[in-house]
């Protein structure tokens, strides 16, 4: 038995959905632990490229079981979207898609009530607008719908109309927005129940099942360690645990079933969206950083913000998440920089501040390196020996700087541009 969690340990965006794939030959079940449709998973196989919203993209591979784990908030017309768009894969997508009962719908009052919000604010989030906000607070607030509540169809009508009428008068009430029918919404539930009713499960039961008998299971986080809503750059962040803790709590699963955290990291960093980010490069290198890395967002298209890599933030990602290895990824997007700056540490009010102070990282200054960089083209190196001089000594810059072992390397968008790192 083998459970491996893969987490973004930036703040998302880390390339993740292709080293899922990468693993995913390995393991029996992957599952999906946190996050919506806000996140976007975008994975090349044979220059076709497909992007994940909501089902694992291990989907992609036959034979293999992907589930949607109970702290997942589900859009019932995005997993249709998705399934349909597999349609012409012959993938076989229902017979390998598990629902956990205890997942919570996003149904479109809770994006309304996104968009609301945000538009209230005088402190944007830039949140992706995709109802995640508002389904969770529904969830702690224990008005919610879960996906097994369609098997009791008069006791979620009774859930929906106490949960609706809340809903619509703070539409109404407190923003002046449009309200929502009680029928409308019931369509939308119905059209899940038929097309996805068969799918429901306990899936936390069958996990442990499955660790009875020795299954392999990879475990998928979506967004990263510095959006999360305890430990990232609170406010500006999303509103689940992307981290380890999430990673239990949204499957069931405890921390002795867990035998590898695998962190996944970009060779340099981005963001989405407001908060601060000390490594950003707001200049010609940053911009440069965005079109050679195509950082575009998958779900919304918003420009990404760009700068360096950032030790302090990666060593408070391991430590929080028991990162156990890095997946070092989009090492080729440095290509023909003749500087690379890695920022070692930071300094708040000239005083060198050795740990990642999330509360207050508006106020910090990055100390930074300049590494060497490389003009060569390492999308075609298929071993670390392979890669040129200055790119394996930045490699190896970051691993000690880290402390953390580099397990592996991505030097290019599909599948084959992956390797092991070794030595
Ligand atoms: P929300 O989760 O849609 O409310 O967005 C909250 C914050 O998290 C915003 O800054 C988003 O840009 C960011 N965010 C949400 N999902 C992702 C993701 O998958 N990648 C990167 N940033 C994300």
């Amino acid at each position: 038995m083998s459970c491996v969690v893969a987490i973004g340990a930036q703040w998302g965006d880390e390339g993740k959905a292709k080293m899922i794939d990468y693993f995913t030959p390995g393991s029996d079940i992957i599952v999906r632990y946190q996050g919506g449709a806000n996140a976007g998973h975008t994975v090349v196989v044979k220059d076709k490229k497909y992007v994940f919203h909501l089902i694992p993209s291990g989907i992609l591979h036959k034979g293999k079981i992907c589930i949607i784990g109970n702290g997942v908030v589900l859009d019932p017309d995005q997993l249709s979207k998705e399934v349909d768009s597999l349609k012409d894969e012959r993938l076989d997508v229902k017979s390998r898609l598990l629902i956990s009962d205890s997942a919570h719908l996003i149904l479109p009052y809770h994006k309304a009530m996104d968009e609301a919000l945000e538009e209230f604010r005088s402190n944007k989030i830039g949140t992706t607008n995709r109802g995640i906000g508002p389904c969770y607070s529904d969830k702690c607030m224990r008005i919610g719908i879960r996906a097994g509540d369609v098997m009791n169809m008069d006791l979620l009508r009774e859930k929906l109309d106490f949960s609706l009428k809340i809903k619509n008068l703070q539409l109404e009430k407190i923003h002046g927005k449009p309200t929502f029918k009680f029928d409308d919404i019931m369509d939308i539930i119905e059209r899940f129940k038929d097309n996805f009713g068969d799918m429901i499960k306990n899936t936390q039961g069958y996990l442990h099942n499955a660790v009875r008998d020795g299954k392999k299971i990879l475990l998928e986080g979506a967004q990263g360690y510095a959006l999360d809503i305890d430990h990232g750059t609170y406010p500006y962040v999303t509103s689940s645990n992307p981290t380890i803790g999430g990673a239990l709590l949204g499957t069931g699963l405890n921390s002795f079933n867990v035998t590898e955290v695998v962190g996944i990291t970009k060779a340099y960093i981005t963001r989405v969206g407001e908060g601060p980010f000390p490594t950003e490069d707001k200049g010609e290198e940053g911009e440069r950083l965005r079109l050679n890395g195509r950082e575009f967002g998958a779900t919304t298209g918003r420009p990404r913000r760009c700068g360096w890599f950032d030790v302090e933030l990666l060593k408070q990602s391991c430590s929080i998440n028991g990162i156990t290895s890095i997946a070092l990824t989009k090492l080729d997007i440095l290509q023909g920089f003749e500087k690379i700056k890695v920022s070692t540490g930071y300094k708040i009010d000239g005083k060198k501040v050795a740990y990642f102070p999330s509360s207050i990282l508006n106020r910090v200054e990055p100390v930074y390196e300049e590494l060497e960089g490389w003009d060569e083209d390492v999308t075609k190196c298929r071993k670390f020996s392979d890669l040129p001089k200055n790119a394996r000594k930045y490699v190896n810059f970051l691993e000690k700087s880290i402390g953390v072992k580099i397990k592996i390397l991505s030097v290019g968008p599909s599948r084959e541009n992956t390797f092991e790192k070794k030595g």
